[in-house]
């Protein structure tokens, strides 16, 4: 297994570093694992000028699969827009193809309370966001601030999805949704914008593919409402990079904490890019206090999707829930009754469970 590993910025290298820790384990018992860090984002702009400079580019295409802290700062805000951390990101997964961006929202029972919800909606929440993450307004033309013909200045984006683009993140979902429970819903906004129309008309199409999969379709906003009103109805939630980036932050809530939520951003041959669903938190960051859990879940999903090391996985996400079943808690999920514990200390008893 041949793992890049890059930290990032602000919480980024103190995250990474738990789960640098349970990849360690792994090797010591004889998994056949390489690592080599490289810098994307701030900390690439700092050694090389760029977000996403070569040497990191290098590094990302050679390897099997790439874990990833976060990127981003107040420190990085007033660059030019193509130096900064978040265009590195952007750029990363462009340059992979890594089009198909996989979010599960799982409640673990111990969090039940520490969700803002109440127990009864979220108890055995089990929903899996698939994201598009090359296209839509992220990366459609034209795009910028210019002066317009009234001699006013604007900003403008432009939403745009080719058929193949649709296609291939519809095939991704379906293939998914036959996994688990067949219920696919497409989240869109049709009676709006024509490219969620054209979207979802060729979901319809691909769903002819899928006879065993009950393909239904959601306007983003009721979507966004129905997800706090009672989220279980869901089971595979496919959308495009705009909304599925904001329902996935909105679902993170119903699991307890951002600090919960992990992803997997897929190519069509399995390669991936492994990163929590959190941004740098750069309120938090330095203090050894963020939570390294979403992380270590992404590195279980490596383990899943890359490697097809299911066993590992599991192994991986049955020791965050021994944890959380001792008790243990980042402050982000600290309630009374638990132990607040550290970052590192985090790190240590996931090893420990492990
Ligand atoms: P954020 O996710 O970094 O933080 C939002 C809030 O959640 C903050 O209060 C933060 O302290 C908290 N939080 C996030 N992760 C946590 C964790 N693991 N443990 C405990 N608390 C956690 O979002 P933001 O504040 O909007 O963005 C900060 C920076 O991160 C920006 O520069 C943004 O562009 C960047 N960002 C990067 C990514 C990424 O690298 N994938 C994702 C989102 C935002
Ligand atoms: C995420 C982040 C990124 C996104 C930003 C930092 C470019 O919010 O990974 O969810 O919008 O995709
Ligand atoms: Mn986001």
């Amino acid at each position: 297994m041949k793992i890049a590993i890059l930290p990032g910025d602000g919480i980024g290298p103190e995250i990474v570093a738990q789960a640098v820790r349970v990849l360690e384990k792994l090797q010591a018992e004889g998994l056949q694992v390489e690592m080599e860090t490289a810098p994307l984002g701030g900390a690439a702009y700092d050694q090389y000028g760029e977000p996403y400079p070569e040497a990191t580019r290098q590094l990302a295409r050679s390897a099997d699969a790439i874990l990833l802290g976060a990127v981003g700062g107040p420190a990085y805000d007033a660059l030019p827009r193509e130096k900064r951390p978040e265009r590195g990101l952007l750029a990363i997964r462009k340059d992979l193809g890594l089009f198909g961006n996989l979010r599960p929202a799982i409640l673990y029972p111990e969090l039940a309370g520490a969700s803002t919800l109440k127990p009864e909606v979220v108890a055995g929440l089990d929903i899996m966001i698939v994201r598009e993450l090359t296209g839509d307004i992220y990366f459609g033309q034209p795009r910028g601030i210019h002066v317009n013909a009234a001699g006013e200045r604007e900003g403008f984006n432009t939403m745009r999805y080719s058929e193949s683009e649709i296609r291939r993140i519809a095939k991704l979902a379906f293939e998914i949704a036959q996994k688990r429970n067949r219920k696919l819903c497409s989240v869109d906004k049709a009676n709006v914008l024509e490219c969620t129309e054209f979207w979802k008309e060729i979901l319809i199409d691909v769903a002819k593919d899928y006879p065993d999969v009950e393909l239904s379709h959601m306007y983003v906003d009721n979507a966004a409402m129905q997800l706090v009103r009672n989220p279980k109805q869901f089971d595979v939630i496919v959308t495009g990079n705009i909304f599925g980036d904001i329902l996935s932050d909105e679902a993170s809530m119903l699991t307890g904490s951002i600090g919960m939520l992990p992803s997997a951003s897929l190519d069509a041959a399995n390669k991936g890019l492994y990163e929590p669903c959190h941004g740098s938190a750069p309120d938090i960051a330095g203090k050894n206090v963020a939570n390294p859990l979403a992380t270590i879940l992404s590195l279980a999903m490596m383990m899943r999707y890359t490697f097809a090391r299911e066993d590992l996985a599991t192994r991986i996400e049955q020791a965050v829930q021994t944890v959380l079943r001792q008790g243990y808690r980042t402050a982000d999920i600290f309630e009374p009754g638990t132990e607040r514990i550290s970052c590192s200390a985090m790190g240590d008893a996931v090893v420990a469970a492990l």
